[in-house]
């Protein structure tokens, strides 16, 4: 059997204290800040806990060529080398044991990431995350109870230099675009009956999503316009949508094609798997789940880095693309009169899932969703509010 290290490897000094049964037992907090190496590889789910001993091994093993086994473990210590082969820092060129750390380390090398940001995007994701069980557990804290626990936030009023006098600015002009920006809002009580109509459902896919254009750059490059800027016109950010209560169409899981304005059939649901889908999505923010409709945003790791290639800012580049067509959609969606939200507090893993991602190629960045407005008020919105108004702009008398 032939072996060889993976691509990418961080190791972090680790000493956030951690649960230790041990510690228990031996009549202490239950609690241990022993410090420790911690690697972190693409291929793997969670951080692995490793010696300098496995380090120096890794080290010495090569990341590009296989090596016999047999070789390897006559050069280290043979324990070591077993050892770091069952937690899948050193890969083995065959076998199902290791297909999917294999694979993984397979698109880490066949991709010019960032090796930082891979690191951070293989293992920032959630897993399962259910926010209304938590708060059903009394496990979420209450802003007074930050406060409490933190001291008071950072002020929102930031000076810098505060010895210098502040120069007034003149009153803005005003619009109707400014009607607009004050209506729009987080909507977090939406109705959990009222199906969207088809004419809105598509034109909020074609404002905010829809390809208005391209322009071939060079054969095999083309650069695509759409409502909202994206970092080297690239847009490397794809929309599938989860429906539950849209006309005309029936509940489940559609890829856009920004191109054509037309969706790509990828999962049909019934209206309690598509419910459940919308619940696990958002992470269990309960207050989400009535959307009729929630799109995903994903980015594309290989389009991105195919132009940025291990570049530092691309993943930060992709990020603010999603945050743009986010606030298109927002403010889409108050012109036309419904509700919306964004989120990033989302269930990574349910959602590569459900989508059948492939890993560390595209990845889920943020949910939005769209839809009617629910009459009553169950969860807060940020509707009323201490106007801010400048002395300098208050109306003369
Ligand atoms: C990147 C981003 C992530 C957000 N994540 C959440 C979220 O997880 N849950 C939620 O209820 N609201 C979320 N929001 C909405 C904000 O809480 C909301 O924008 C903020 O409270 C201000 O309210 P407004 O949008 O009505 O002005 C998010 C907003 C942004 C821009």
């Amino acid at each position: 059997m032939r072996v060889r290290r993976c691509h990418q490897l961080v190791v972090e000094l680790d000493q956030a204290p951690r649960f230790s049964f041990a510690s228990l037992l031996e009549g202490g907090d239950g609690m241990d800040s022993s410090v420790r190496w911690l690697a972190y590889a693409p291929q793997l789910a969670a951080a692995e806990p490793v010696t300098l001993e496995q380090l120096a091994v890794l080290q010495a093993a090569s990341r590009d060529d296989w090596v016999e086994l047999a070789e390897l473990r006559e050069r280290h210590d043979a324990a070591i080398v077993d050892s770091l082969l069952a937690v899948g820092l050193l890969l083995a060129e065959h076998g199902d044991k290791q297909a999917a750390w294999r694979a993984r380390d397979e698109t880490a090398r066949d991709i010019a990431w960032w090796p930082l940001a891979l690191v951070a995007h293989a293992h920032g994701g959630w897993g399962e995350v259910d926010i209304q069980a938590r708060n059903e557990r009394g496990l979420m804290m209450s802003s007074e109870q930050m406060v409490e626990a933190f001291g008071a936030a950072p002020e929102p009023a930031y000076r810098r230099a505060p010895a210098a006098a502040p120069l007034p600015l003149a009153a803005p002009l005003a619009s109707d675009f400014d009607a607009l920006l004050a209506a729009r809002r987080t909507c977090r009580n939406f109705d959990g009956e009222a199906v969207l109509g088809q004419a809105e459902f598509a034109t909020m896919m074609r404002r905010v999503w829809g390809a208005v254009g391209t322009r071939e750059l060079a054969p095999g490059a083309v650069a695509v316009k759409k409502n909202s800027p994206a970092g080297g016109g690239l847009h490397a950010v794809e929309a599938y949508v989860l429906v539950q209560r849209v006309e005309g169409l029936a509940p489940g899981i559609y890829h856009y094609l920004s191109m054509d304005h037309a969706l790509e059939p990828m999962r049909r649901l019934s209206a309690d798997e598509a419910a459940g889908l919308a619940h696990r999505f958002v992470a269990g923010q309960d207050w989400f789940n009535n959307a009729p409709v929630m799109v995903v945003m994903t980015a594309r790791f290989d389009r991105l880095f195919w132009k940025y290639r291990r570049h530092t800012k691309a993943w930060r580049v992709v990020h603010l693309d999603v945050g743009h067509l986010s606030q298109t959609m927002y403010l889409s969606a108050t012109d036309l009169g419904l509700g919306c939200f964004v989120t990033a507090a989302i269930s990574d893993r349910a959602v590569e899932e459900a989508l059948d991602l492939p890993a560390l190629r595209e990845g889920p960045i943020a949910i939005v969703g769209f839809g009617l407005r629910s009459g009553e008020m169950r969860t807060m919105e940020l509707d009323q509010l201490v106007p801010v108004q400048p002395a300098h702009l208050a109306p003369s008398v």
